[in-house]
């Protein structure tokens, strides 16, 4: 099925492109079970569109034992059973494309689920069989090799390190159900190319690749010292992967594109992923870190513009997704960076405080060049949900951490459609079972009906915004001179984004027609949290 072909442009889609990110189990539930499904976004695409986005990519949606929210897959080649049917992906595809949107579906490259066909056969056969290779299966240290092969961490805390019934142990960089695969493997390699293609094939116009900077570990497995270079962070050798998937990619009318979620602190050594035979663009965690400082989001700006430059692709702009704190949440905060270490239960939140940046931050974020993406939930300013039972978190950082970390369950609660009540309109279907996920009793203004219409709503400033994007935002980003703790910048030779992030209101001292505000204006000037989108004919 070819992707139909967008209107023709001399500019690729994904160079500007503004991203919606569905997380299929909370979006819409079709068939009444409390879990959201492929069926319940495709009576929802309208939404979509009327929001005004481009396109959208797609939580793995494959069949999974959910240890860790379907990053842990059994099979690339289906759908979930509780999610749909391969033929209901196919027709959303389709339908998604008849309403302008392009599809990015998630690729798994790193780990497999332990209950893939490949892992179990691993498990099955002797140390140093064929069936192991394809895994990182390692004789232990001390004593009967009762000791883990090396001294790295999870990156979801504890051992990454699982030992097996006879003796050896196995590597999982994430939960003890998700086995890495080795790279090294030729099978490995191939498989992953053979996945891309079965999601081309079906219209998919990109791939977004999961955990993209840690697929080839050094073949020793050393430990994990200060100097020399990662064991297993980005490594030179895993650019020939990315070159390679480029080829299948620009193989098909038109080109799709792999957009990388690549953790990497060094700009220079991020935009290498980006060269033009490698990624098309990676998503800026930099960025999303950064608190909400004048002066810190300045410089994020300006690096990640300039680390871009030299390799001509485009920025990212990310302030959310279905792994970090909700923006209205973190920006509330008196820590507004995000990090995923200083998580903790019972941070103090001025949610009021946390909108009216939220709001901001929208506007500016919606400004920048490049393409940007939108977390299901944030067009609606969501909180992160903080008081889910503890007995109904499923996110193995919490349960990894000894249940000190709160996890990722806060920012994956079923979305508020409609009505003043649970499900608020996420299952729509008669004696539909409790949301997977227990939504708050507070959210009955924040659904997409009570916002739908009303010009203050955080939904009305998203569709407005998504609008003017398309229409009146084009050309490079030039910095004007602003006072201290506002942003101000210039896109192409009639566009001003104004945001005051300073503890007072500033003048505003640019000429210019009003286009769109994120909040009331105090005598004609900019309040604090404030931003303002002018226009010039
Ligand atoms: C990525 C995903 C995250 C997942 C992890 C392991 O970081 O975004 O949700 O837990 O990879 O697959």
């Amino acid at each position: 099925m070819p992707e139909p072909e967008s209107v023709p442009s001399a500019v690729p889609w994904w160079r500007d492109a503004a991203v919606y990110q569905v997380y299929p189990r909370s979006f819409a539930d079709g068939d009444g079970d409390g879990v959201g499904d492929l069926a319940g976004i495709r009576a929802r695409l309208p939404h979509l569109a009327r929001l005004g986005v481009d396109a959208v990519w797609f939580n793995p949606w494959y069949p999974s034992p959910q240890k860790d929210g379907g990053y842990d897959i059994t099979d690339y080649r289906a759908v979930d059973p509780v999610l749909g049917t391969l033929d209901e992906a196919e027709k959303l595809i389709a339908e998604a494309a008849g309403l302008g949107l392009h599809t990015i579906v998630d690729i798994v490259p790193n780990h497999v689920s332990d209950r893939h066909p490949w892992f179990r056969a691993a498990l099955a056969a002797p140390p140093g069989s064929p069936e192991r290779e394809r895994f990182h299966f390692r004789d232990g240290r001390g004593e009967h090799g009762r000791l883990p092969p090396n001294n790295w961490r999870s990156e979801f805390g504890g051992l990454p390190w699982t030992r097996t019934a006879d003796g050896q142990w196995y590597l999982h960089l994430f939960a003890a159900e998700q086995p890495d695969l080795n790279w090294d493997h030729p099978e490995v390699r191939a498989e992953h190319e053979a996945v891309l293609r079965f999601w081309f094939d079906r219209g998919a116009a990109g791939v977004r690749i999961d955990s993209a900077g840690l697929l080839v570990k050094d073949p020793d497995l050393p430990d994990l010292t200060p100097e020399g270079p990662h064991p297993y962070v980005d490594r030179d050798d895993l650019h020939p992967v990315y070159r390679s998937w480029r080829a299948v990619a620009d193989s098909y009318h038109p080109p799709r594109a792999l957009i990388g979620e690549v953790w990497v602190p060094d700009a220079e050594r991020f935009a290498r992923y980006l060269r033009p035979d490698e990624l098309h663009t990676a998503f800026n965690f930099d960025f999303l870190a950064r608190p909400w400082d004048a002066t810190a989001l300045r410089a994020s700006i300006d690096s990640t513009l300039a680390a871009h430059e030299p390799v001509e692709a485009p920025a990212t702009w990310v302030l959310a997704n279905h792994d970090v704190t909700r923006t209205a949440t973190r920006y509330g905060r008196a820590d507004t960076r995000f990090d995923f270490a200083a998580k903790a239960f019972g941070t103090p939140t001025d949610l009021a405080l946390g909108r009216r940046r939220a709001r901001a931050a929208a506007l500016l974020t919606l400004a920048l060049p490049g393409s940007v993406y939108l977390y299901q939930g944030e067009e609606l300013g969501l909180p992160e949900v903080e008081d889910l039972p503890p007995d109904r978190l499923r996110d193995p950082m919490h349960h990894r951490s000894g249940g000190t970390d709160p996890g990722r369950d806060g920012c994956r609660v079923p979305l508020p459609w409609s009505g003043d009540r649970p499900p608020y309109g996420f299952s729509t279907a008669p004696g539909a079972a409790e949301p997977w996920l227990p939504q708050p009793a507070d959210w009955t203004a924040l659904t997409v009906e009570a916002q739908t219409g009303d010009p203050d709503s955080m939904l009305e400033l998203y569709r407005t915004a998504l609008r003017l994007r398309r229409t009146a935002i084009t050309g490079g980003l030039r910095w004007r001179p602003a006072p201290e703790g506002v942003l101000a910048f210039d896109r192409g030779i009639g566009f001003t984004c104004l945001v005051n992030l300073s503890p007072q209101p500033v003048p505003i001292d640019t000429p210019g027609e009003l286009l769109l505000r994120s909040g009331p204006l105090t005598d004609g000037r900019l309040p604090s949290d404030t931003a303002l989108w002018l226009g010039r004919a």
